[in-house]
């Protein structure tokens, strides 16, 4: 039995935590959070017996073989070096890190101690964009020419629910999941980027965050894509994200939306509803959706020895292509993408 540690029980924390505790193959022996209450709860919902609030005392102390980093985004660092130093394997929440440093010390010493790092970029598990790979994959689509992908969240994401937005960016937090999918996609590495970036509504909301950043990737074998990321949709879509995807081959097109699925809408006297049955769901009790399968695909690959779906280097172009991009947006310039 596969013994995991859950560091973060935010959120995503808990969506871990979830998978593990069914998982065949897994146990969660123990979480941590800076918040000692929010690790206790979260211990006692998915009887997990060792409860810390310094992950270093974790390290020293548990039994895990793999963590789980589901801290916020800009503090994954120290941690998966600390890891990565202890001997663990691990699954880091995306994006892998927020800067060129971290990305490169997570990278070296996860080599160096010979340790195994998938990042959650679970987009790969999707079912739309599944079955767009597999159409690209099996050439019936041609030569992929354009891309366009718009993901974007609701407003509540960055005024309520996180609570470290400004400390991130939308590209981080979305982006990171649309420039993975067009990179899996494309099955390509992004070479120049141009965007343009606009803010306003998250300042007048009292969030120090830039709204909303469109940007043109090019890709090194020619394919060129555009992407949106904004989290300043409406709250009143009943779907926290916003999500379009346009890729155009020489023989096919691949058109998804996925914010909307016409599976089951709930009504009442005052409000419409669109339930998720995708992304984060139970089925009689037992956790189901896309999300949650990134994570078993984690567990069973630690266990299998087989390689992971996404890979350590996948996560690290990834984030320094969005350096790129941040780069591009603040000097209204065109960036290569230095990896
Ligand atoms: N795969 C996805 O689509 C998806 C969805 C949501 C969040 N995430 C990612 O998961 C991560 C966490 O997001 P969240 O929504 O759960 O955030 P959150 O704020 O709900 O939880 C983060 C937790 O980490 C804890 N923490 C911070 N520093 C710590 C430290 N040094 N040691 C121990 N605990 C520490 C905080 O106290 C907090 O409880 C982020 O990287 C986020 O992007 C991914």
């Amino acid at each position: 039995m596969l013994k995991i540690a859950i560091i973060g029980a935010g959120v995503w924390g808990e969506t871990h935590a979830g998978i593990y505790a069914e998982h065949l193959g897994t146990k969660n022996v123990a979480i941590c959070d800076l918040n000692e209450k929010r690790a206790a709860d979260v211990a006692r919902k998915y009887d997990i017996p060792e409860v810390y609030t310094d992950y270093k005392e974790l390290l020293a102390k548990s039994c895990c073989d793999a963590v789980s980093i589901v801290t916020p985004d800009h503090l994954h660092g120290d941690i998966a070096v600390a890891c990565a130093q202890a001997g663990k394997d691990m699954l880091i929440e995306k994006p892998i890190a927020t800067s060129r440093e971290d990305v490169h010390r997570i990278v070296e010493a996860a080599n160096k101690h010979r340790v195994r790092v998938m990042v959650d970029l679970h987009n790969r598990w999707s079912p739309p964009f599944s079955a767009a790979k597999d159409a690209i994959e099996s050439g019936e689509l041609g030569t992929i020419q354009t891309g366009y992908f718009r993901l974007n969240d609701i407003k509540w994401v960055a005024t309520d629910m996180l609570s470290w937005t400004s400390e991130s960016s939308i590209l981080w937090f979305l982006g990171s999941h649309s420039l993975d999918t067009l990179r899996w996609l494309f099955d390509d590495e992004v070479k120049r980027v141009y965007s343009v970036s606009k803010s306003g509504v998250m300042e007048e909301l009292g969030i120090n965050t830039t709204d909303t950043y469109l940007t043109t990737l090019e890709f090194s074998k020619g394919g060129i894509a555009q992407m949106e990321n904004a989290w300043i949709t409406p709250n009143g879509n009943p779907c926290l994200n916003d999500i379009k995807c346009n890729i155009l081959g020489s023989k096919g097109m691949i058109a998804i939306d996925a914010s909307n699925h016409n599976l089951i809408q709930k009504y009442t006297d005052s409000t419409v509803q669109v339930p998720d049955v995708l992304v984060r769901n139970t089925i009689h009790g037992k956790v189901k959706g896309f999300a949650y399968e990134s994570i078993r695909s984690f567990a069973d690959k630690l266990i299998s020895g087989e390689p992971f779906i996404v890979s350590m280097e996948d996560a690290a172009k990834t984030s320094l292509a969005i350096l790129a991009i941040m780069e591009s947006a603040d000097t209204r310039m065109p960036v290569d993408v230095r990896y």
